[in-house]
């Protein structure tokens, strides 16, 4: 077989076979075929796309690539989630605790945010201490004993997808169902979960725009997992404002502290619900999302999942103190209330533009490598629909240093539209698939 016959066939928009695709993605992945042939038969694959087959054998061959972890000696059944990603999303560290409390083990590898993207695993390392570097023998270890796991992607976790990912990036094919389906899924079967709830966000906040664009996503992600053997269900979920209040790392980890509390914003408060009932059901627990949201709504209520976040905490070497007393997470040096400009109703707000502040104050990052200050950002007071009245804080920063902060006050003005016209509150979610 050779590399250059395969990116023809592609090319020429014929369907290659199991063998072909396992051939290119292995030889990728141990460096016998260069990146300007993989560069060449990624665009094929971008403008001729690919069966559900292809994208099924090409996801298998990605997770092969590197460790597949078999958690059925660690329990008979594993839920894990996926975030399509967005601004202020925390629902990770409610979920987790809150399933893991109702009996559901989840094991989760979490990614770091990357552009107005926010990402887990910064968030938790605004814990001091907290690891996220777990081995994949540790990352078992922990699942068996406490039912759950929250760390970063092992080394080893799908290396086809981290190089071909990177290529993507440069030639301008990132954004093709076939390559995306097999990124995620290749990931998520390779962390080794039985049931995996798919939160795809939409809106000016994600990296999808559309509701069609997302159904379609989730659709054939649902399509391909289940027919790797995976229970699958997506949400398609809203992205047009940051969720909940707060967007910056440590001030997120408060806000899910808070609804761990039952507290914090109603709006976080119910999709965590949503998607806990939806993991639950996925793992058997419930029999359908109604009793899902009963019995996750006790664990919060009754301080369970709460216990099971103190454990998970412990467990990975993060300090308990910290999060029991939130005033000791790192806290920025100045607080600046902004006043909105103008009375009227919060029409809209450009969530890109809120997460691109997080970036003005540097608490997020442009390259994977740079170094983000978990202390800073921004703590909302509006969601759109709400009467705003003039003069009164329409969002408060968190900064450390005076130029950042004046350049996230001007950046976030101009993302809220205030006008005198009334509009709907906009849906936490639009559908549901699979
Ligand atoms: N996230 C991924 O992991 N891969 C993609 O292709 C897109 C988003």
């Amino acid at each position: 077989m050779h590399a250059v016959d395969i990116i023809i066939k592609k090319r020429d928009g014929h369907e290659l076979t199991t063998e072909e695709i396992e051939f290119f993605i292995q030889g990728y992945t141990r460096g016998e075929i260069p990146d300007y042939q993989a560069a060449a038969w990624l665009m094929a694959v971008y403008l001729r796309g690919m069966s559900d087959r292809e994208t099924r054998d090409l996801t298998l061959a990605m997770a092969r690539s590197g460790d597949v972890l078999d958690l059925k000696e660690v329990a008979p059944v594993v839920v894990d989630k996926h975030s399509s990603g967005g601004v202020g999303d925390k629902v990770s560290l409610v979920v987790a605790p809150t399933v893991a409390a109702c009996g559901l083990p989840v094991g989760k590898m979490t990614g770091r945010g990357l552009g107005f993207t926010g990402g887990t695993v910064d968030k938790l390392e605004s814990i001091p201490g907290y690891r996220t570097d777990l081995t994949p023998e540790e990352f078992k270890a922990q699942l068996a004993h406490i039912g759950i796991v929250l760390t970063g992607q092992s080394a080893d976790l799908a290396p086809a997808d981290r190089k071909l990912y990177a290529l993507r990036d440069v030639i301008g094919v990132v954004s093709s169902i076939p390559l995306i389906v097999s990124s995620i899924m290749s990931k998520k079967i390779a962390a080794g979960a039985d049931g995996i709830l798919l939160d795809i966000k939409v809106g000016s906040g994600a990296l999808v725009k559309a509701v069609e664009e997302a159904v379609q996503l989730a659709e054939t992600m649902v399509r391909i997992g289940t027919q790797l053997g995976r229970r699958m269900r997506g949400l398609i979920s809203d992205m047009n404002q940051p969720l909940g209040w707060a967007v910056g790392n440590a001030l997120e980890v408060r806000e899910a502290i808070d609804v761990l509390h039952e507290g914090g914003p109603t709006d976080l408060r119910e999709h965590c619900l949503v998607v806990a009932a939806e993991m639950l059901a996925l793992g058997g627990i419930v029999v359908d999302s109604a009793q899902g949201i009963e019995m996750a709504a006790d664990a919060i209520a009754t301080g369970k999942a709460w216990q099971k976040f103190l454990a998970l905490v412990e467990a990975q070497g993060g300090d308990v103190a910290t999060v029991e007393e939130p005033d000791h997470l790192p806290q920025a040096r100045l607080i600046e209330p902004v006043p909105a400009p103008g009375g009227g109703y919060l029409q809209k707000v450009n969530a890109a533009e809120v997460g691109l502040a997080l970036m003005d104050l540097g608490g997020g990052r442009e390259k994977k490598e740079d170094p983000i200050d978990h202390a800073v950002g921004v703590v909302t007071h509006y969601k759109v629909g709400d009467e705003v009245q003039a003069e009164t804080p329409l969002f408060t920063i968190h900064a450390n240093d005076e130029t950042r902060l004046a350049a996230a006050r001007e950046r976030l003005l101009a993302a809220h539209t205030i006008g005198p016209e009334p509009v709907e509150p906009l849906p936490l979610f639009y559908q549901s698939v699979g």
